[in-house]
Formats: C-alpha cells, structure tokens, sequence
C-alpha cells in the first residue's frame, strides 16, 4: 500500500513512546522468572517480596492492555479496511497473555504460602509461559500496529492512553511503574516521557518517585 508516512512532529504524537513502555515490561518478565527460580525452598520472607512485585508487574500490564483495548483498538478498527486482521490478532494476544498471566497468579498464591521448590518451579513454569505470550504480542504490536496507529490515530487518542493509566492506576504503584518504564529509557527517551507530564507530576517523580524506586530495586533484586 503506498501511504505517505506521517512523522510523529507532524503527528504530534510519537508512538515510539510504548516500545519505552514494552521495554520495562519484557525486563521485568524476565527478571521475575530468574529471581523466583532463585529463591531457596522455604524462604517465605523473599517469597513475600516477590509475589509482591508480580503483584506490581500484573497491576501495570493490565492497565496497559486494558488501555489499549478500551482506547486503541476501537478507533483503529473504525479506520482500517485492509488491516482489520492485524487490530483483531492484537485482540486474541491481549487474551492469550491475560490467560496466562491468570495461571501464573494462581501458581504465585501457593509458592507465596511456604516457599516450597514444587510451586516454585511450577510458577516459573508457567512465568516462562506467559512470557512467550507477551513477546510475542509485544513484537507484533510494535512492528506491526504502532505504525498504523502513528498513521491513523489523533493527538488527542494517542494521549487518552496515558491519561487513562494515570486515572486508573493507584498513586504509590504508578510512581513504581514509571520507575519500571524510564529504568532502560534513553536519555532523549526520559526527557520525552517526563516531558507528557504535568510539572507537579514530574516533581512528584523526582523528589518522591525516584527514591521510591530506588528501594524497591534494591529490596527486590536482592
Ligand atoms: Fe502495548
């Protein structure tokens, strides 16, 4: 299809901003399965610590994704002809890594309770699982339906991403989660992230957030 691409200055938007995001995600799926398989058999104490963080890393992909089916797909499908398949396949790997996700919490719950090594590996298990889900999806997104939405969507949806994590998200987990995205993000990525904010928002971040952060890492990978 021959299609003038849009640049994000033209947009006024930038779509890249969610490979930021999706970078934070894919990290920390990886870490949860290499800190939890490293966890001693009995050891409740870590347990606690990172059922915890699971509990963090599931609050921000579902409000990402939740996001994205409330507020992305719907004006996309409206847009697209040829490309339907593309927004519907995004529809069925939302599930797909919903569904594991759900296994995973549910093998989290029993190892949480005594640390034992069978849940342990069971959890990491079906982490592993969950994870090929998410890559997945994350690669297809970003390769595939980013530059259709940097093509065919406003300004004005574009942002009602954010602003709708923002909304729906409870306050001391979005200081953590922002933490998460801006961890591996360039410096132009962080100057540009930072700079969607509000300057309250972005004062928060700083004098609070930051060091929030900073604990958290320190507490959870050990
Ligand atoms: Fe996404």
């Amino acid at each position: 299809m021959t299609t003038t691409p849009i640049t994000p200055a033209q947009a006024g938007f930038d779509t890249r901003e969610m490979v930021v995001v999706h970078r934070g995600l894919r990290r920390e799926s990886r870490l949860l399965i290499e800190l939890i398989g490293a966890v001693e058999p009995g050891d409740t104490a870590r347990a606690k610590v990172l059922a915890e963080h699971f509990d963090l890393y599931r609050l921000g992909l579902h409000g990402h994704h939740t996001g994205e089916d409330e507020l992305l797909w719907p004006p996309l499908l409206a847009r697209v002809d040829l490309e339907a398949e593309l927004v519907l396949r995004m529809e069925a790997q939302h599930e797909r890594v919903a569904g594991s996700l759900a296994v995973a919490e549910q093998m989290a719950g029993a190892w949480a309770a005594g640390a034992g090594v069978t849940e342990r590996d069971a959890l990491v298990a079906a982490l592993v699982e969950h994870r090929a889900a998410l890559i997945e999806h994350l690669d297809d997104e970003e390769t595939e339906l980013l530059p259709l939405a940097q093509r065919l969507l406003t300004a004005a949806e574009w942002h009602a991403l954010g602003e709708h994590f923002v909304e729906s998200t409870p306050k001391p987990q979005i200081l953590l989660l922002l933490g998460i995205v801006l961890e591996d993000a360039t410096e132009q990525e962080r100057a540009q992230m930072l700079g969607g904010l509000p300057l309250p928002a972005r004062m928060i971040w700083y004098v609070m957030g930051r060091p929030m952060y900073a604990r958290m890492v320190r507490r959870v990978r050990g």
